[in-house]
């Protein structure tokens, strides 16, 4: 089992990569906003719990988290590994995710943790688009489809996330962040964190993560300064 924790604010790229390290290493992703954004749009319990938090920018509670992202994680599809994108995000999150993988003799991998400046997030975050039906990724300034509007992959319409708003994105910084820098230390302490510059061109940012998956060292990979943002 190869499991990759994926780490970065929010905005800095990684539901742009998960795909494809998860092709790279022929494992399924589990993304943890996309199974509450999932939750929301059901009208579920769960997701509309988790709506109260995620449309003001905040952690949704570990509890509910860690119960549905480590049910996901047991399924069939994750047998052989999985690419975790926006999980675990709070320390309590990376120990139980650990020792849920304990539990069989597995344990996390890798951990690639994308650096961006927060200055440039925000601007990245209010030019996002993600498609209706799948949640893939583009950006109207930076990573366009090829048909204005229509996802390139499915046909579905583009559309712009709730939780983009400039106040939300602020927010989402503020509260998010520094538990982040908590999970990078988890992973720093158990010698798997590699950091990879997220302001280079997006076929750049994936080359070096690939990079790093080889990679025996936890070091810097690509150009950027440690610690430089994020
Ligand atoms: P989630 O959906 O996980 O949001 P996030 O972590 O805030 O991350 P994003 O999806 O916003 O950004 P990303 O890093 O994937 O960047 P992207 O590739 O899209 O979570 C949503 C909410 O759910 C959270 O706020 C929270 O409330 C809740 N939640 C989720 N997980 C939780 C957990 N574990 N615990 C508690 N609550 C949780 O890229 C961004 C834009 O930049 C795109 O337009 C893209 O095209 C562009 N771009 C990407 N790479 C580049 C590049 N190299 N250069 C230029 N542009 C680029």
């Amino acid at each position: 089992m190869t499991v990759v924790v994926l780490l970065g604010a929010p905005g800095a790229g990684k539901g742009t990569q998960a795909p494809m390290l998860a092709e790279h290493l022929g494992v399924p992703v589990l993304a943890s906003g996309d199974l509450l954004r999932a939750a929301v749009a059901a009208g579920s319990p769960l997701g509309r719990e988790a709506d109260r938090y995620m449309s003001r920018g905040q952690l949704v509670p570990d509890h509910t988290i860690v119960r549905i992202f480590l049910d996901q994680l047991k399924g069939a599809d994750a047998a052989t590994g999985a690419i975790l994108d926006g999980f675990p995000r709070t320390r309590a999150q990376a120990e139980a995710l650990d020792r849920a993988l304990a539990e069989h003799g597995d344990r996390v991998d890798h951990a690639l943790y994308i650096e961006v400046p927060l200055e440039d997030l925000v601007e990245r975050m209010a030019s996002r688009r993600i498609c209706a039906a799948n949640g893939h990724v583009y950006n109207v300034a930076t990573n366009p489809p090829q048909v204005a509007g229509r996802c390139d992959l499915d046909g579905s319409p583009l559309v712009q996330r709730p939780d983009d708003q400039e106040a939300t994105v602020r927010a989402r910084m503020a509260q998010q962040v520094p538990p982040l820098e908590d999970v990078a230390d988890h992973y720093r302490a158990a010698g798997i964190l590699r950091t990879v510059d997220g302001r280079q061109p997006i076929e750049e940012v994936g080359a070096d993560l690939v990079a790093a998956l080889a990679s025996g060292d936890p070091a810097q990979v690509g150009p950027g300064e440690p610690g430089s943002g994020s």
